[in-house]
């Protein structure tokens, strides 16, 4: 091989990346619902709807740092990107290699990035992302069936991290979410939406 070649994909990888290409963003997230079902807690992502209705209140033109717990494989990611200012910044965080790997790889925008670890390390996140908190913080996190303690851990970081001013935006299947928010956010406003698999609850925490 001269030194102008590229070097060959490796088997496994040109394997992996055809099979993803087969089965979309739809099958990406299944398989990793069959393989952390209790972590996934959905086997497909959000409907549309329920993206924009989540997205709705965000002030966009006020937003420098928005976060994400639990993307998944990106559906709420493209629309936020699409949304963010220029010189803003998206940074997501999951516990699933498969899907940081996923995204990573399929997301090339600079002002994204992918963080393979738990919401309840966005502190040190942020922190380490050059940036002292966050403005905006969206969680598809299936706050029902985490292990004992994540969920009110990941709530008290949250409401840490948020500005003065700033949101948890939460959607989920039961209305947990809200007891958790409820301990920290004041301020919550509430929506459904039906249009999802399974209809979802929608909160908004706000920050005084
Ligand atoms: C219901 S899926 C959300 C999918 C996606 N956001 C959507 O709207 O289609 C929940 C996601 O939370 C992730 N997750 C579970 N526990 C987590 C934690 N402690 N920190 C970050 N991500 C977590 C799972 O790996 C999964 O990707």
């Amino acid at each position: 091989m001269t030194s102008t070649q590229a070097a060959p994909e490796p088997l496994l990888q040109r394997a992996k990346r055809r099979a993803e290409h087969m089965l979309g963003p739809w099958g990406v997230f299944f398989k990793g619902f069959l393989k952390h079902p209790v972590m996934v807690g959905s086997i497909i992502p959000s409907s549309k709807r329920t993206i924009t209705k989540m997205l709705a209140p965000v002030k966009w033109d006020e937003c420098q740092l928005f976060v994400e717990y639990g993307p998944g494989v990106g559906t709420f990611c493209r629309p936020v990107l699409e949304r963010l200012r220029r010189d803003g910044s998206l940074i997501v965080i999951d516990t699933n290699p498969d899907f940081i790997d996923y995204l990573t790889r399929t997301i090339r925008d600079s002002r994204f990035t992918a963080v393979l670890g738990s919401a309840a390390d966005v502190e040190e996140i942020v922190r380490a992302h050059g940036h002292d908190h966050a403005d905006y913080v969206l969680s598809g996190l299936p706050f029902s069936t985490l292990p004992d303690g994540v969920g009110p851990a990941i709530a008290a970081a949250t409401h840490r991290v948020i500005r003065p001013g700033g949101a948890f935006l939460v959607y989920q299947f039961s209305a947990k979410a809200r007891d958790f928010m409820a301990r920290h956010f004041r301020h919550i406003d509430s929506g459904f939406e039906p249009w999802n698999v399974l209809p979802c609850q929608l909160f908004w925490g706000w920050k005084e």
